[in-house]
């Protein structure tokens, strides 16, 4: 996407790998929006902490960071012998693995690139082709973004008013990002609308993500507290909902999401309002037969307990809100089951959550 940073539009992609220093290129959406900076990650170590600490976030990003993290990682291996370059290899993808539980992304990424590099017969064959793998992933991101735009814009009408959850954007992509896709190619078409970015607590994805992406793009948008879109669809005021999803269950429809995409999927389905999730194909886990089993990523209760911001000096911050003595929990996602959901947009087309097994073979189900 292309963003105004320091007065210059520039395109920039949230992932990048310079291949001639083995690094992981990211930006630091920690600082976002009050700083816009570029970090540069040289090891795998270092690119797991990215994940967990979340210097990258969403699930299309942390996939194509996953990926270009275990490329890192074997193409730092030195020596010929293949049995200690696969110790070395499983190594690295359980770093990658375990920095974050709940999207899929990351652990298709990683199985794509491991199905490359077994063609090849060498350290130095497996090597490049984890490179070439990976670099094929991300731009299979951006690809599988457009084709969600193409078949998403359809549902954006003249005027709409969309409700999103969290940051389903660019940001949480290498570029365009999937619930936002649909909202970017309506408005190259030309479209008028406004979107209403839930806030998103605890972390405020929205607010501050979401917001500061619609801004750089031009979007009409307002920032709405989480609590307020039942209010405003009682009201009228929501035409649509359109979020994204760290795992979709292939089997049965089900759908993982930020923490309050469930509360939404409830309000609308009672206000007859439609709910739709737009997802790539490396978000869809085949494997599970039921919501539960996914797991959830349980996070420090500091989040829930205070905020971070800039004061006046336009310093980082952290500011304690909550009751002194409270502790918190912290769950980082739900699940919403597949009756509250009206379509999943894909890049294969949109359709009905039951359907996803059925069309398996056109979504990229392999086995
Ligand atoms: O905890 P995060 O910020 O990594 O959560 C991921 C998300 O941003 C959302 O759940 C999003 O809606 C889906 S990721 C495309």
């Amino acid at each position: 996407m292309k963003v105004i940073i320091g007065g210059r539009r520039r395109h920039y992609r949230t992932v990048e790998f310079d291949a001639r220093r083995n690094e992981v290129l990211l930006i630091d959406q920690r600082l976002l929006p009050h700083q816009f900076k570029v970090v540069r990650i040289s090891d795998f170590q270092a690119t797991a902490r990215a994940i967990r600490d979340m210097v990258v976030r969403g699930a299309g990003a942390i996939g194509a960071t996953a990926a270009f993290g275990l490329a890192q990682g074997v193409r730092a291996f030195k020596g010929r012998n293949l049995a200690l370059f696969q110790r070395h290899e499983n190594k690295v993808y359980e770093a990658l693995k375990s920095a974050r539980p709940t999207a899929v992304d990351p652990v298709n990424a990683m199985n794509q690139v491991r199905a490359v590099m077994e063609q090849g017969s060498s350290v130095a064959e497996k090597q490049k082709l984890a490179l070439a793998a990976a670099e094929r992933f991300a731009e299979e991101d951006v690809e599988h973004c457009r084709a969600i735009g193409v078949h998403g814009a359809k549902l954006i009408r003249e005027g709409a008013r969309i409700l999103t959850h969290c940051n389903a954007g660019w940001l949480a992509f290498v570029d365009v990002g999937s619930a936002t896709a649909p909202i970017y190619a309506a408005q190259e078409q030309g479209r008028q609308f406004h979107v209403f970015c839930d806030e998103t607590r605890p972390r405020s994805q929205g607010a501050t993500l979401t917001a500061w992406e619609l801004s750089q793009q031009g979007v009409s948008h307002q920032i709405i507290a989480d609590n307020a879109a039942g209010h405003l669809m009682q009201r009228g005021e929501i035409d649509l909902v359109i979020v994204g999803s760290d795992r979709t269950l292939g089997r049965t429809g089900e759908v993982a999401n930020k923490i309050g995409t469930y509360t939404k999927a409830v309000l609308a389905s009672r206000h007859k309002i439609p709910f739709y999730v737009a997802i790539p194909l490396s978000t869809i886990d085949w494997n599970l037969k039921n919501g539960f089993a996914i797991p959830i990523e349980e996070r420090g209760g500091e989040e829930v307990l205070g905020a971070w911001g800039v004061n006046r000096r336009g310093q980082r911050e952290y500011l304690r809100v909550a009751n002194p003595g409270s502790g918190a929990r912290n769950p980082g996602f739900d699940v919403t089951p597949a009756e509250l959901i009206t379509g999943i947009i894909t890049p294969a087309g949109i359709f009905k959550p039951r359907e996803l097994w059925r069309r398996r073979k056109k979504l990229g189900f392999t086995h």
